[in-house]
């Protein structure tokens, strides 16, 4: 029976590509369906190349919109797709749109999903992201969790652990891969910093939606540059409510398109501090041993502040932390690094994927 991969946004392709490896070597038919919910070639096409990610079956070219708009487009191009071609298991992935359109589908239908970074959760339900999260991990047939804590959250929520597997961070898996390829300098060169430098991502509707979130935001990373250079590596997504709250090239700041995945994590590993309120730059971070601090109320991804080098911040106590960071150097994660983050998580889920399609017994 086929597999298919619902992918459809950045982090989605980083996740995807050690689980597509995996299987490939266990020889499991396998085919990748984008959604097109992320089309700029430096949010997509990059990240096929970088990761070695296969041509896709189909794209579906669903875009932008509302949430329901996008959501509405996203089920109606998979429930098609899908019944072409009859997969006997769809694996989805993280916490976007994509991923819960492609699990309502797969539900209606009776076709089996595996969700990939099942369990995490940030208790903030006005996160789009939480909502995704709660409804794909209801209805999946096999969770694959990343970190302990989220063994816990799904019992609570009544999913029978039997579903469940602790298998690690594939997105390790991705960065562990991609290590050899990096080069902080060369990039660092190209884009004319200096070698002590920050970087900053931005994208959480939170922060980038709301005209006052973002002028605050502005100002906290102005007050930033003023202590170290700051690139910006910037997501289309409120480009220009933060460019018009006052986020623009000048000196000490540098605001430019996305980064490919090589390009931008070749610049985080070089990095003396890197500000984000992006889900997995928290886990990347960790990895590295580079001090994050995160613009966020809260994390769903809290392994990242007990085992790594991530810290939550307002825009208030942005500078100042910034300043301690960047004063106590490059950290050393507080202790071990999360459990199975070890760069092999991706042929464990392939292994446990591979051994459910044969129809053997998971039961613990
Ligand atoms: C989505 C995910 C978010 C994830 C992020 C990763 C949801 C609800 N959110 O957010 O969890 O962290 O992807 O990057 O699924 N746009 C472009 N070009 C593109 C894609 C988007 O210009 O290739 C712009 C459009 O103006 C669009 C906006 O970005 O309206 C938002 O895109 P969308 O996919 O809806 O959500 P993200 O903010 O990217
Ligand atoms: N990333 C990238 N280029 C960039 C910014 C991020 O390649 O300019 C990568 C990053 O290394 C990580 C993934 O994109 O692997 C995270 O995606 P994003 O922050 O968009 O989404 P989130 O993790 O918040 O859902």
């Amino acid at each position: 029976p086929l597999v298919l991969h619902v992918l459809g946004a950045r982090p989605n392709f980083v996740k995807a590509a050690p689980v597509v490896r995996g299987l490939a070597e266990l020889d499991v038919p396998q085919g990748i369906i984008h959604t097109g919910q992320h089309y700029d070639a430096l949010m997509s096409d990059v990240f096929f190349a970088d990761l070695g990610l296969p041509e896709p079956l189909a794209n579906l070219g669903v875009g932008s919109g509302s949430h329901a708009k996008q959501t509405a487009a996203l089920l109606t191009g998979l429930e098609e797709v899908v019944l072409e071609h009859d997969p006997g298991l769809v694996v989805v992935y993280g916490d976007v749109n994509s991923t819960l359109a492609a699990i309502l589908v797969c539900a209606k239908l009776g076709i089996p999903t595996a969700h990939v970074e099942a369990g995490l959760r940030s208790f903030d339900r006005a996160m789009p992201e939480e909502v995704n999260r709660v409804v794909t991990d209801s209805l999946a047939d096999l969770l694959f969790a990343t970190s302990p804590e989220a063994l816990s959250h799904l019992a609570r929520e009544g999913v029978d652990p039997a579903k469940v597997h602790l298998v690690g961070n594939p997105m390790i898996d991705s960065l562990k891969a991609a290590l050899p390829r990096l080069d902080a300098k060369a990039v660092r060169h190209r884009l004319g910093l200096p070698e002590h430098y920050a970087v900053g991502t931005l994208h959480r509707p939170a922060n980038v939606d709301d005209a006052d979130a973002a002028r605050e935001l502005v100002t906290a990373v102005a007050e930033v540059s003023r202590q170290v250079p700051v690139v910006v590596p910037l997501h289309p997504r409120g480009r220009e409510r933060l460019a018009a709250a006052g986020l623009v090239t000048g000196e000490r700041l540098s605001v430019i398109d996305p980064l490919g995945y090589i390009d931008f994590l070749s610049l985080v590993r070089g990095a003396a501090l890197v500000v984000t309120d992006s889900g997995g730059v928290q886990e990347e971070t960790t990895m590295l041993g580079v001090p994050c601090l995160t613009l966020r109320a809260n994390t769903e991804r809290p392994i990242t502040i007990t085992h790594g080098t991530n810290r939550l911040v307002t825009p208030a106590q942005l500078p100042a932390a910034a300043e301690k960071a960047l004063a106590d150097g490059a950290a050393t994660p507080s202790g071990d690094l999360p459990p199975l983050w070890d760069g092999v998580s991706g042929p464990r889920i392939a292994r446990v994927l591979a051994a459910w399609l044969r129809g053997d017994n998971l039961s613990p």
